[in-house]
């Protein structure tokens, strides 16, 4: 597979457990999503390993600050090699355009998306920051400003991806956790799709953590999802 569509959320807190699950995976089947609990720990050192290892890698930082300093944070990101990297929505039209102009400058410039609103965000936490707004509503609003900050895609819940690639059209990347195959556990995710369904409703890439990480034969759990949704992919 050319273009795995399944990232694995590599959500451990040292080098040693992220390797030994990568090392039990395959780049043809997936990419790998380190974040800020095990890039704080590791730092870029990890990244080499994985990046050796085959895999292409979506750091998932979040940046959100004034814009000099996004752009600085993500052309730093960006020398290292990975392939996806993101940052805040919320930090307005200046902050995304800076990063959208450094990550172009760079000579390999990774994928750079941004997250909307914090999926752990319910209606109330939304309306006590002074947005007083339905969380769809401004979802929508931020995809919007990101694309046309000049940004790939957004991070979003798979119930959000019918709406956003209805607005933002079909070249816009949107990458969706909350994902689980129809027998796993739910974990503390609640509002969850399968893969086949998250693809359907217009998905571009995966985010699995939990339902491979914790399978008692990871590779077995990929396959068994690749399956699934091959021809969707
Ligand atoms: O184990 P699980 O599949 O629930 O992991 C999902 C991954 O996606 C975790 O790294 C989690 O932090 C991340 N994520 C999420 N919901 C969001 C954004 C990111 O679950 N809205």
């Amino acid at each position: 597979m050319s273009d795995p569509k399944i990232i694995v959320a590599l959500d451990y807190p040292g080098a040693v457990p992220a390797l030994a699950l990568a090392h039990r995976l395959s780049p043809e089947l997936c990419r790998l999503k380190v974040g800020k609990e095990l890039f704080t720990a590791t730092g870029p050192a990890l990244l080499e390993q994985l990046m050796k290892s085959g895999f292409e890698i979506f750091l998932d930082l979040k940046f959100h600050d004034i814009p000099n300093t996004t752009a600085q944070a993500c052309k730093a990101a960006a020398s290292l090699g990975v392939w996806m990297i993101n940052v805040h929505a919320l930090g307005g039209r200046k902050m995304l355009e800076a990063a959208a102009s450094a990550v172009s400058s760079c000579s390999k410039p990774p994928k750079l998306i941004a997250v909307t609103l914090l999926t752990s965000m319910a209606e109330q936490d939304i309306s006590e920051i002074g947005i007083n707004m339905a969380s769809e509503d401004m979802v929508l609003r931020l995809a919007k400003l990101t694309q046309e900050a000049g940004l790939d895609g957004v991070v979003c819940s798979a119930m959000e991806t019918e709406l956003l690639r209805k607005h933002c059209g079909n070249k816009f990347c949107l990458v969706t956790p909350g994902i689980r195959p129809a027998a796993a556990s739910l974990d503390d995710q609640s509002r969850v799709m399968t893969p086949e369904a998250a693809l359907r409703a217009g998905a571009s890439y995966l985010v699995i953590g939990r339902p491979i990480t914790k399978a008692t034969d990871p590779l077995q759990a990929l396959l068994e999802i690749n399956q699934e949704i091959q021809g969707l992919a």
